[in-house]
């Protein structure tokens, strides 16, 4: 990962910050403070930004870009626990309870980020209980997302999960269809959701030829719900 903290201005850090939900709480002075405390750091696609079993020091804050929290097994196996976009944050959990990262978080795509030193973090939240309470619904809306999981895992088969994941990624467009815009790979699906690659193409062809989804182009988009 490249360090890029100096000579990066301190104004684009606040505007950055500005837009953080985390910190929607903090009125200018409070984000003017914790921008001169943070620094910038930038990944390239595929890039290990946090490795599970690490010691956390960090909380990092996504601003553009977006990353994977997966987990392997020693045969290089994988189960991607989330994707998250611009504006979330991840490393909190090793901060909130001194363990070792619970995840690894991979670039998908050129990440830029800003980073948060565990004592700033511990500071900002002991001044501000906006930042501490929006924190928790933070982690009790992962929670449930969690949840959601282990029901979809328990409960449904391949052809539910699939379905699942697809609503859960879709959209409506301003025509006023469902749609999935971001591009992802069976093999991604698959790993979402814990099936094989072959399962997932099995499913999605029959989806489509079930008329429940058509592809244009990249964007998949959704007829049946
Ligand atoms: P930490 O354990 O410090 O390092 C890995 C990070 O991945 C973790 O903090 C969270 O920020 C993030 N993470 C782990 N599990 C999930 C999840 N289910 N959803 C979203 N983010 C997660």
């Amino acid at each position: 990962m490249t360090s890029v903290a100096p000579g990066v201005t301190r104004s684009l850090s606040l505007l950055v910050l500005h837009g953080v939900p985390l910190l929607s709480g903090l009125d200018r002075d409070e984000l003017e403070k914790l921008s001169h405390v943070t620094g910038r750091r930038r990944a390239e696609r595929g890039e290990f930004i946090v490795r599970a079993g690490d010691v956390a020091d960090s909380l990092f804050i996504l601003f553009s870009g977006s990353a994977k929290v997966l987990n392997s097994d020693d045969e290089g196996r994988e189960v991607i626990l989330a994707v998250l976009k611009a504006g979330e944050f991840f490393g909190e959990m090793g901060l909130i309870d001194g363990s070792p990262r619970s995840a690894s978080v991979v670039a998908q795509e050129t990440c830029e980020l800003l980073v948060i030193s565990r004592d700033d973090l511990h500071r900002c939240m002991q001044d501000n209980f906006q930042v501490a309470l929006k924190l928790m619904q933070i982690l009790v809306h992962r929670l449930r997302g969690a949840d959601e999981k282990i029901e979809s895992l328990a409960l449904l088969d391949v052809y539910g999960r699939v379905a699942r994941l697809m609503l859960d990624m879709s959209e409506l467009a301003d025509d006023g269809r469902r749609i999935i815009k971001r591009k992802i790979s069976k093999q991604e699906m698959a790993r979402m959701i814990g099936a094989s690659r072959e399962m997932v193409s099995k499913v999605v062809r029959n989806l489509e030829n079930s008329g429940y989804i058509h592809y244009e182009g990249d964007v998949i988009v959704i007829l049946g719900e």
